[in-house]
């Protein structure tokens, strides 16, 4: 399976950076072995879409509501990020777990509504230090697995450790190695076959200094990006890292 190179692009671009950043991006892409995703905040999603029509590079929303419409002031539903040019959304970001309380039953029905309206989850999953400290790290992942994840889910899984966001510190290959392994099993344990094609991104501080070895480790699908997709040359030195599929 190609690899995913996701960016999450999260509080950043105004329009102008947007246009070149995306541009930039759409110039790089062609001929690479690995699939490329952006993932702009709300405002910039149909500009970006626009821009990057035609190219390989597909574009995604950072959250979406669980319900299609109603009243849900400041909100967006999936239909309407599909409606914006998205076809993938990421859900249940650490920092949104942590910054507004989405719980994983919450994570779920968003699930649900983004299956729904045709777009491709990217669930997020990952373990504060003080867990992975008590050693707590598989439970705590696999809880969030069993409860965010719907029944018959189809999509992508990002395991993204929070101590490891915007730190510049990684996992060892060891234990992303260990963890990708743990959340295979625990897919094909709970959603069979179809689990064992869901790609699992690893995310948390991937830099094009440490893309090559982060890709290279056994079942990670691509990567989820944050600081270094909003440099252009980054992103795509890490698309170039990723391993043909
Ligand atoms: P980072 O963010 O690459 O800046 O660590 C990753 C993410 O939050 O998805």
């Amino acid at each position: 399976m190609r690899q995913l190179i996701a960016g999450n692009w999260k509080m950043h671009g105004m329009g102008g950076e947007a246009a070149a950043l995306a541009g930039a991006i759409r110039a790089g892409a062609a001929g690479l072995a690995c699939d490329l995703l952006v993932c702009p905040p709300f405002t910039q999603l149909v500009p970006v879409a626009g821009m990057l029509a035609g190219s390989t590079v597909a574009v995604g929303g950072q959250d979406c509501h669980a319900e299609a419409k109603g009243a849900h002031t400041g909100d967006i539903s999936a239909a309407m990020l599909a409606d914006a040019g998205a076809r993938f959304v990421i859900l249940g970001h650490s920092e949104r777990r942590a910054n507004h309380g989405e719980t994983d039953a919450g994570v779920r029905a968003k699930a649900v509504a983004a299956i729904a309206a045709g777009l491709t989850p990217i669930v997020c999953v990952g373990e504060t230090e003080a867990e992975r400290t008590a050693g707590w790290e598989t439970g705590v992942v696999g809880g969030q697995l069993s409860g965010s994840l719907p029944e018959g889910f189809s999509g992508v899984v990002a395991y993204e450790p929070v101590w490891a966001i915007g730190t510049g510190k990684t996992a060892t290959e060891d234990d992303v190695a260990a963890m990708h392994g743990f959340i295979r099993q625990a897919l094909v344990r709970q959603l069979g076959e179809a689990g064992s094609l869901v790609r699992i991104l690893y995310g948390g501080s991937v830099r094009p200094a440490n893309a090559s070895v982060l890709l290279a480790v056994p079942e990670v699908g691509g990567a989820l990006v944050g600081g270094a997709s909003l440099v252009a040359e980054d992103f795509l030195a890490i698309a170039r890292a990723a391993r043909p599929g």
